[in-house]
């Protein structure tokens, strides 16, 4: 990846998600639902925050055998709701984040729960951790937001490495939906001429100061799959939908000895 294209995507990345207040963190960009916008009665709003991130946090452990001794990594832990939701389960929570402002929000957030690091990356990659040190990667709200293929690719490598052997990783992410006519006729035809599909719609875009745009590049189930197998990722579950149309979570682990059924 060009050393420009990347930082003016980091650039453009920190601009949307360093937001000046807490309450603009959690209910504008953490958590944002028709619902939300509809009260600004703050015991309203806590009631959805927790219920949403209960049921995300279901959706993060569903079908992974959880345990008390296990390390885990989340990949944009935004102010460390769903950190905070897990700490009490296993034996640590690694949260990374490209945001500074999130961090310190997350630094509040958390502060009583002591099982918890949190640390500043570069958006791409997981330095701070060691290899094969990590049961459980996960991520959930920040996939669907990356615009750029090798970001993604960057954080598939480095969560193979990070993980055990037989570790598991659940990623949320954004599947491809339905894009314009266009995009489509040209994707037909690098596919013929042998070039990689995958070409996305989807990217930053500024009006007047404002972000109007910010979904991430995108995946067929397939594309997804076989994307995680190259870095070494086994793809043992995908699931579409639960919490919109077009997400998609996939549950992978690390090759070698898988430690547990
Ligand atoms: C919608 S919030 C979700 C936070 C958290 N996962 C949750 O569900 O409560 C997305 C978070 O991901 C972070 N993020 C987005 N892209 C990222 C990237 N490439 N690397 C690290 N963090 C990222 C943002 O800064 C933000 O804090």
């Amino acid at each position: 990846m060009q050393a420009a294209q990347y930082q003016q995507w980091l650039r453009d990345t920190r601009r949307f998600w360093d937001v000046p207040t807490e309450s603009e963190a959690r209910f504008d960009r953490v958590c944002s639902s028709l619902e939300i916008g509809a009260t600004d009665d703050p015991e309203a709003l806590e009631h959805i925050w927790q219920r949403q991130t209960e049921d995300a946090v279901r959706q993060i452990t569903d079908g992974i055998p959880v345990g008390a001794d296990w390390r885990c990594v989340e990949i944009g832990c935004g102010v460390g709701r769903l950190m905070k939701a897990m700490a009490p389960r296993v034996a640590c929570v690694i949260g990374v984040d490209l945001s500074p402002r999130m961090l310190d929000f997350a630094r509040d957030y958390l502060a009583d729960v002591p099982n918890v690091e949190l640390h500043l990356n570069d958006g791409r990659s997981l330095d701070m951790v060691r290899d094969a040190s990590i049961d459980f990667v996960y991520s959930h709200l920040a996939f669907q937001h990356i615009t750029l293929y090798e970001v993604v690719d960057a954080y598939l490598a480095d969560i193979a490495r990070v993980l055990k052997p037989g570790g598991y990783c659940r990623i949320q992410n954004w599947r491809e939906g339905p894009i314009p006519a266009v995009e489509r006729a040209k994707n037909m035809a690098r596919s013929l001429l042998g070039r990689e599909i995958l070409r996305s719609n989807r990217c930053w875009q500024w009006r007047e100061g404002k972000c109007v745009r910010f979904g991430g590049v995108t995946f067929t189930p397939r594309q997804w799959r076989r994307r995680l197998r190259r870095f070494g990722l086994q793809a043992i579950r995908t699931q579409l939908g639960l919490g919109h149309e077009y997400w998609m979570w996939t549950t992978s682990r690390a090759k070698g000895a898988h430690r547990r059924a």
